[in-house]
């Protein structure tokens, strides 16, 4: 590492491109939504966001105050003409769709609801970009459970079958089919640009959902109770949330501003781009994109529960449950492409991943007051990292 002290201010992330931007974003009141939406203001851009209220208590939405500093709109994915109305009346440059049930056991319990969310949501918002009559770079968020797991030592890419056992994996497979589908039918010689992004599980401070180990640690730490886990062995690409949205906003910062792209990048392979029409667009980048962790990075929710009480002292049990409804046992993303075509690469090993979860968590628990404070600091810390480790975001 070089010992040059290091000037963040003397870079712009993502070319500076989203500063008086205007960006729709759907999920604004989730988990990762409130992330994005911080940071985007962090950014300089106008945020609108368009969610259900947020249903869990805290709500890292709300602990952020994003309701006072965003344009929120409370409506449904469901319901074609409203989507329709926002973006219209939106006229954004930009759009991320993270919109979803995202949540695998209760899409055994609502698995109508899961797909009237996922899927028709998905294609909602595809026939209001039909509408738009601007360049508009928009990233649709779906899984890396959207690929048919065979659960074998294998990283999937972006060409692998889409499938999926539960009816969450396989709503975001068929919303994965829709953006494709729709790319291909009507986005032809369209100003909006259309990517989708498949990213594993992530961990961060703020996420209340019920159901994730992350949450589930905490509160089980916070109560002083053990921690119940009840897929020990399960091995999952965790990463830090920061790192999946660093590529959502580089993806559709290229997608909005293609740079001069390197003579490997400039043939298209696949028939489902958008260069059309003069676009200086490289058709492979309105296409899908895996954002995970580096090879290896992988690990089992035991050896996550453990880095998690390395910060915050406790215990956990074993709770595997036979009859338990099935969560893949193993899962691995190959990020060749969104290494070659867009520079991306994550940027915090596990053990920080975790180091700074767990913070944020305990010390929003000793002073709820600093969420907001924690919150930004991460963002500028990640952002930091990632210029010292010359990340193409990053670069000037
Ligand atoms: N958290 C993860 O580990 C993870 C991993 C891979 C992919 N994803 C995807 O990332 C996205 C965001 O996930 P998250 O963890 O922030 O989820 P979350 O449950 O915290 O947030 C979901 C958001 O979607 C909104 N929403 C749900 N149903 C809606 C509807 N009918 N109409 C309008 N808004 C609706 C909610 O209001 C909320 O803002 C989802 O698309 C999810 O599938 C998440």
């Amino acid at each position: 590492m070089s010992s040059q002290p290091f000037n963040s201010s003397a870079f712009q992330p993502f070319s500076g491109l989203y500063a008086g931007k205007t960006v729709w974003l759907s999920g604004a009141t989730g988990f990762k939504g409130s992330w994005l939406a911080e940071w985007l203001l962090s950014l300089g851009a106008r945020v609108h966001g368009y969610s259900l209220r947020p249903d869990t208590t805290p709500a890292l939405f709300d602990q952020l105050r994003l309701e006072e500093r965003i344009e929120n709109e409370i409506a449904d994915v469901r319901d074609p003409a409203a989507v329709r109305k926002s973006i219209e009346k939106a006229q954004p440059d930009f759009v991320f769709h993270l919109a979803a049930q995202a949540l695998v056991r209760y899409s055994y319990e609502h698995p109508l609801e899961t797909y009237a969310t996922n899927v028709m949501g998905t294609a909602h918002v595809l026939e209001a970009l039909r509408s738009l009559e601007k360049n508009c770079a928009a990233v649709i968020v779906t899984t890396d459970k959207c690929y048919e797991n065979r659960e074998m030592d294998y990283a999937y890419a972006e060409e692998d079958h889409l499938g999926g056992h539960d009816p969450y994996s396989s709503s975001k497979a068929a919303a994965e089919i829709a953006i494709s589908a729709w790319r291909r039918s009507f986005f032809k010689n369209h100003p909006v640009k259309i990517a989708s992004a498949r990213a594993g599980n992530v961990i961060g401070g703020g996420d209340w959902a019920k159901d994730r180990i992350m949450p589930d640690c905490i509160r089980a730490l916070q109560a002083g109770q053990p921690i119940l886990v009840r897929n020990k062995a399960a091995t999952r690409p965790w990463q830090h949330v920061l790192e999946p949205l660093s590529g959502y906003l580089w993806l559709a910062a290229r997608l909005y501003q293609p740079l001069a792209a390197p003579k490997r990048l400039v043939s298209p392979k696949s028939d489902e781009g958008g260069s059309e029409g003069g676009s200086t667009l490289n058709p492979q980048l309105a296409t899908a994109f895996n954002f995970g962790p580096g090879h290896g990075a992988n690990r089992t929710v035991a050896e996550l529960v453990a880095e998690v009480l390395e910060h915050w002292p406790g215990r956990w049990e074993d709770q595997s449950d036979p009859k338990a409804v099935h969560e893949a046992g193993l899962l691995q993303l190959s990020t060749d492409k969104a290494h070659a075509l867009l520079g991306w690469s994550p940027v915090w090993p596990f053990s920080t991943t975790v180091e700074r979860t767990v913070a944020w968590y305990r010390d929003t628990a000793a002073n709820p007051q600093t969420a907001h404070a924690l919150t930004t600091r991460q963002i500028e810390q990640y952002q930091t990292a990632a210029a010292r480790a010359h990340v193409a975001w990053t670069a000037k």
